[in-house]
């Protein structure tokens, strides 16, 4: 509608940017620096008590065959991990974090999508992971994103004076890019026998 000659104009319209998407990509081989700065900064004593993990330790990774590490970005700039182990058509998850300060903006589920995508591109058909029973926020992404409760570890996570937390294994069975092109699944067994089953 058009406003008559000397009226007031209306309320200036705001403009608001849409929030970033995160973007995820795999980490190059001078990111282990990065993913250290990342894995701090995603870990406290209270994110499940673990160990800092250095960038000797990332770059071991990175060189390893049967890493992968994939890092996510919001506007260009790294905000949290996912390293993944792949063996014997089976992958596990060694660490996932994101920094206090960029959570709740969909980058732990971007993450988790992508290691997924990478373990079906790998022929993966099963992705085990590791949670303490007091870590809410990742409980609950894992179940939603579909992994079941399989196994456990008492006492697993050390919690100060406090009562320490169990362990809690979770598993999400996975269609493999060759699952899809022969219609049928067949999945390894090595992880899962590594990882306790109790
Ligand atoms: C777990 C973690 C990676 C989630 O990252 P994030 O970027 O905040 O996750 P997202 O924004 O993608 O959230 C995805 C879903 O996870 C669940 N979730 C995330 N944080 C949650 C919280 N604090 N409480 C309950 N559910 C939560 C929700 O279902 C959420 O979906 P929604 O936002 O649509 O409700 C992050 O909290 C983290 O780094 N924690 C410390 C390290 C850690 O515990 N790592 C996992 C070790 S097993």
């Amino acid at each position: 509608m058009t406003r008559p000659p000397g009226f007031p104009p209306g309320p200036a319209k705001t403009e608001t940017s849409p929030a970033p998407r995160p973007v995820v990509r795999p980490a190059e081989a001078d990111d282990a620096a990065l993913l250290a700065a990342l894995h701090a900064a995603s870990f406290t004593a209270s994110a499940g008590g673990r160990e800092v993990w250095s960038a000797d330790v990332m770059e071991q990774l990175l060189r390893g065959s049967g890493s992968r590490a994939l890092i996510v970005e919001l506007d260009g700039r790294p905000q949290g991990l996912v390293l993944v182990r792949l063996a014997g058509g089976e992958a596990e998850i060694l660490t996932l974090g994101v920094r206090a300060d960029a959570r709740r903006r969909g980058c732990g589920r971007a993450l988790m999508d992508s290691a997924l995508d990478l373990c079906a591109d790998s022929g993966a058909g099963r992705l085990y992971l590791e949670v303490a029973d007091d870590n809410l926020a990742a409980r609950t992404l894992y179940q939603n994103l579909g992994f079941s409760h399989v196994g456990s570890r008492k006492a697993y996570y050390k919690r100060g004076k406090g009562r320490p937390a169990d362990a809690f294994v979770f598993a999400k069975e996975i269609k493999t890019r060759d699952d899809f092109r022969a219609g049928s699944t067949c999945h390894g067994t090595s992880i899962g026998s590594q990882i306790g089953k109790t």
